[in-house]
């Protein structure tokens, strides 16, 4: 157990700051707001906060475009405040992970109006430019993440410009040695200013081949599907200068002692296992995204965990996750009922766990009315359940107005979970009181720690199975199903989340027993 560094012991916890607190009644959470509330980041067991950009943005996308790598948007503070925060966070032994945002900044970036001024600016080769193609219209066929061409005419210069994802979000050229130089003294930046690593925004999207040409159509793809998947994005995902860019950041962040990375790498299992690298210079944590996508049922739960221990590079410690500010809540993916099974999942499988804010709630997708709707996505492809909105609601913290959340209006309604908000799930039989539970026994077992992962059956809807060995062996049965199952175990309960101490479990229980 000693031998585990911070991030392989941690359970890490993700902040969207627009909705996490707001300290000055502008309906939007800020750093002040995160300050006041970290106490409920170390009062549910995490140790490591990952924080969603907060840095200047025109906020198209919502702080993931950024105008200014150096700075804090007025909306979430000052760099005073910044700093005020990470003292408080590490006064409390909580790590501070930033968003870094490598492959696209904001079209309001001063580098970017001054790439656009002319075609012989000195920032020209700082973006992606290209001549229209033969028919005058854009260079390639690729199609962008939120629905349209990736390509944006520019009158002025005549050219076309390549975003990945919104219009307002230029693909920065990771090909040019002076872009490199600039990003990767931003981490440096933000690492003397004492941040203890970043999630990096998209990697998987940094280096696009744009002369490769086109792209092939995809055969799966059929109607009401996401748009952008209507065709394989072969050269602009996952290209072998991805990797380079990754040894680049690790590089840097071996220039100070005991930091992070965390990689938003998804792909195939074999993508993601890449990004480890392959004498540590890859991410410590490449995301594994898996759970994400796969029917909640419990053949394909242990497929999903089988095939990704059996890939994992022999140095590369697991990652997992259920939920982010990007898809469906947890809770209403697998239903209230299950809503603890899935995060004893989480919690209890071989890895790092990232907890997005409000899953320890049972937190729910929120109906968005189309008039309230904020996401860039969801207005722009409308209707096919890709908006953001429904997992980025505030955090209901107590019976106050708006849920304690703010003193103004929200940025997006307030939506106060079955189990009922913070202060009011503190104690009882609460999703919140079962969660703290689970994560104390989680700190002091060594076997959920760091021992292996073993099935021991996957039937009838009931998953069990074992971490570590011997006398240190801790059993997870997850029931999935709404009626009784027996796990025909004898050992001693350790955590139920109903409460129960042995026999069949209940409906929908997840108990953790140490064999006898
Ligand atoms: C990542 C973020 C997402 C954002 C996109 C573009 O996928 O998680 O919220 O829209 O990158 O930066």
């Amino acid at each position: 157990m000693t031998d585990l560094t911070w991030w392989q012991r941690g359970i890490i916890y993700q902040v969207y700051p627009r909705s996490f607190q707001d300290s000055d009644g502008d309906g939007i959470g800020d750093l002040r707001g995160i300050t006041q509330r970290l106490d409920h980041i170390v009062d549910l067991g995490a140790d490591i906060v990952w924080i969603s950009p907060i840095f200047p943005s025109p906020m198209k996308d919502f702080g993931y475009d950024i105008s200014d790598y150096r700075g804090i948007d007025p909306m979430f503070g000052t760099l005073a405040d910044f700093d005020a925060m990470i003292d408080a966070a590490h006064a409390r032994g909580l790590r501070v992970l930033l968003d870094f945002v490598p492959s696209h900044t904001s079209d309001q970036h001063p580098w970017f109006v001054e790439s656009r001024s002319a075609r012989n600016s000195d920032k020209r080769d700082w973006y992606i430019w290209r001549d229209a193609g033969p028919d005058g219209g854009p260079p390639t066929n690729w199609i962008s993440e939120f629905g349209p061409s990736t390509w944006a005419w520019d009158d002025q210069t005549q050219q076309y410009y390549l975003h990945i994802f919104l219009t307002e979000q230029p693909a920065l050229n990771w090909r040019n040695p002076a872009v490199q130089a600039e990003m990767l003294d931003t981490m440096r930046f933000w690492y003397d200013r004492g941040v203890d690593g970043f999630r990096v925004d998209a990697i998987t999207h940094a280096a696009p081949d744009v002369d490769k040409g086109d792209h092939p159509v995809n055969p799966d793809w059929h109607d009401g599907m996401n748009p952008s998947l209507r065709l394989l994005k072969v050269h602009s995902k996952n290209q072998p200068m991805n990797y380079d860019i990754v040894r680049m950041m690790r590089a840097v962040t071996q220039e100070y002692p005991d930091r992070l990375l965390l990689g938003e790498t998804d792909g195939t299992l074999a993508e993601v296992t890449s990004y480890y690298g392959t004498q540590g210079d890859g991410f410590q944590l490449p995301f594994n995204f898996a759970l994400l996508d796969i029917p909640w049922t419990v053949p394909e739960i242990v497929r999903t965990v089988e095939a990704y221990e059996a890939a994992l590079p022999d140095t590369g410690w697991p990652t997992w996750v259920v939920g982010n500010h990007d898809c469906i809540r947890i809770a209403s993916r697998v239903g209230s009922d299950l809503a603890r099974v899935a995060l004893t999942l989480l919690l209890t499988l071989r890895g790092t766990p990232t907890v997005y804010q409000g899953d320890e709630l049972g937190m729910q997708s929120a109906d968005i009315p189309p008039e309230l709707v904020q996401d860039p996505w969801e207005k722009q492809v409308p209707g096919k359940g890709l908006g953001r909105d429904p997992a980025r609601t505030p955090m209901p913290w107590d019976d106050s107005a708006q849920a304690g959340f703010t003193d103004g209006t929200p940025w997006l309604p307030v939506f106060t979970p079955p189990d009922g908000t913070v202060a009011g799930q503190a104690a009882g039989d609460t999703m919140l009181a079962y969660v703290k539970r689970l994560t104390a026994l989680r700190q002091t077992t060594p076997a959920l720690l760091s021992g292996e992962y073993r099935t021991i059956s996957a039937a009838d809807d009931l998953l069990v199975y074992a971490r570590g060995s011997g006398d240190d062996a801790i059993i997870i049965c997850l029931n999935f199903a709404d009626a009784p199952r027996d796990p025909g175990l004898s050992g001693h309960t350790l955590l139920s989340s109903a409460n129960a101490a042995d026999g069949p479990l209940h409906p929908s229980e997840a108990r953790l027993i140490r064999p006898t």
